[in-house]
């Protein structure tokens, strides 16, 4: 990604591993959406044990991706490469290409602990939580210096992608597919956020938002997930991590994290879709650099709303459904936390739009020419270390 998008927010180390999750003890059992998910353990290797997922060795994964080989790559970003890879689908061991199951290969190449660190919070979380719209983890690698996670291939790749890549490959989303990802997502930030998981994701962005063949939505990365607030707590205190332009003003300030966080970066990729622009884009006029900042009039006003939305669109929304999407995003953009919805009510209000639109509601008169709009081609992303902002306790 180029300079003008996606600025990772990082901080140095702080706190100890073992301060999260004090008290609980280890269980092995995968948690689907219709159980509660056990007691999250302490240590890297109860973590390691409990998850359910498989070991490899390197040269398993060494071998299943053709030795990383450059035409491999499906993505870079702040940890690594992605890279395409084959196993059986029964034993797990290495399959010639083109056979077996597809998987998605990430391979940490950055130095330090914040690496491993992110590396060991996606084997906890995805270890453990299951949900149709969360990206599964097949495995991981730990082996001197290596660390590399495994996924389900998502063969459509990234929100991301399709929503700013200009290629043959990558055609415009419809708004029908736009709404559909829009609630899958949704449901996947509700479920972490219900008392099944009671997780913050905390990097909620296109990127991190992955396609299956059918369009439906997972969210991967949870390198910077945290478990919520307990007891009485209203908040977790951090460090302020996370990707610009789609971290809550008020994270930002205080370091201050609740399940609230995320539906503000909700809102903002809400915005992305229904737009078709960048949460930041210095290539933009002066005053559009940042999406919120520029949209938040037209979104509060029912009859300018046609100036946000993503010309490629054409009259594929209905007056009303563009409204109550362009309301939604407002909503969960809302300054006052506590003014935005909960992801139950996201979920809802997409649902209940996407079940308005499947019983035929009238087009928009929108102007219906679908001119595309020149989109940069972003380059790789880059991770910025930020000094943090005061005493927080844990990253
Ligand atoms: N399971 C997967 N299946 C298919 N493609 C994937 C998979 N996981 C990741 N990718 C591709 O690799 C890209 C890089 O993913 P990665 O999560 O490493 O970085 P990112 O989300 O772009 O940036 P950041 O490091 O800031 O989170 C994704 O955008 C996606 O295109
Ligand atoms: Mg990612």
């Amino acid at each position: 990604m180029g300079n003008c998008c996606g600025t990772k927010i990082t901080s140095s180390d702080s706190g100890s591993k073992s301060a999260r999750r004090n008290g609980l003890s280890v269980s092995r059992s995968r948690v689907s959406s219709a159980s509660s998910v056990p007691p999250t353990p302490r240590s890297e290797g109860e973590i390691l044990q409990s998850a359910n997922v498989r070991s490899f060795t390197f040269n398993e994964l060494k071998t299943s991706t053709r030795n990383f080989r450059p035409d491999s790559v499906l993505g870079e970003g702040g940890f690594g490469s992605v890279f395409k890879g084959w196993i059986d689908e029964n034993t797990f061991a290495p399959a010639r290409p083109g056979t077996g199951m597809v998987i998605a290969v990430k391979k940490l190449n950055q130095e330090g602990f914040q690496g491993h660190r992110e590396w060991l919070a996606e084997v906890n979380y995805l270890g453990q939580l299951s949900h149709p719209n969360l990206v599964k983890l097949v495995g991981y690698c730990l082996e001197d210096e290596q660390r590399l996670l495994v996924y389900e291939f998502m063969p459509r790749g990234s929100l991301e992608n399709h929503l700013f890549r200009r290629s043959s490959h990558f055609q415009p989303l419809s708004w029908n597919l736009r709404m559909k990802v829009a609630l899958g997502a949704a449901k996947g930030l509700a479920f972490l956020h219900s008392d099944k998981a009671k997780v913050i994701y905390r990097d909620f962005k296109t990127s991190n938002v992955l396609l299956d063949s059918n369009y439906n939505a997972k969210l991967s990365d949870f390198g910077l997930a945290k478990d919520g607030p307990t007891g009485d707590k209203s908040h977790v205190s951090t460090r302020v991590m996370g990707t610009y332009g789609y971290a809550a003003p008020e994270y930002l300030a205080t370091g201050h994290l609740t399940a609230k966080s995320d539906v503000y970066s909700f809102g903002v990729v809400l915005l992305e879709m229904l737009s078709g622009r960048r949460a930041l884009d210095k290539n933009r006029p002066a005053g559009e650099h940042n999406l919120v900042e520029w949209a938040r009039p037209y979104l509060s006003n029912k009859r300018r709303i046609f100036r946000i939305l993503d010309a490629r669109l054409g009259g594929q929304y209905s007056l009303a459904g563009a409204q109550t999407a362009a309301a939604l995003s407002l909503q969960c953009l809302s300054g006052d936390s506590k003014n935005r919805p909960t992801m139950d009510q996201v979920v809802a209000a997409l649902q209940q739009l996407q079940d308005t639109t499947s019983n035929g509601q009238q087009r928009s008169s929108a102007p219906s020419s679908a001119h595309p709009i020149p989109i940069p081609i972003p380059s790789r992303r880059r991770r910025l270390s930020a000094s943090p902002l005061s005493s927080h306790s844990s990253a």
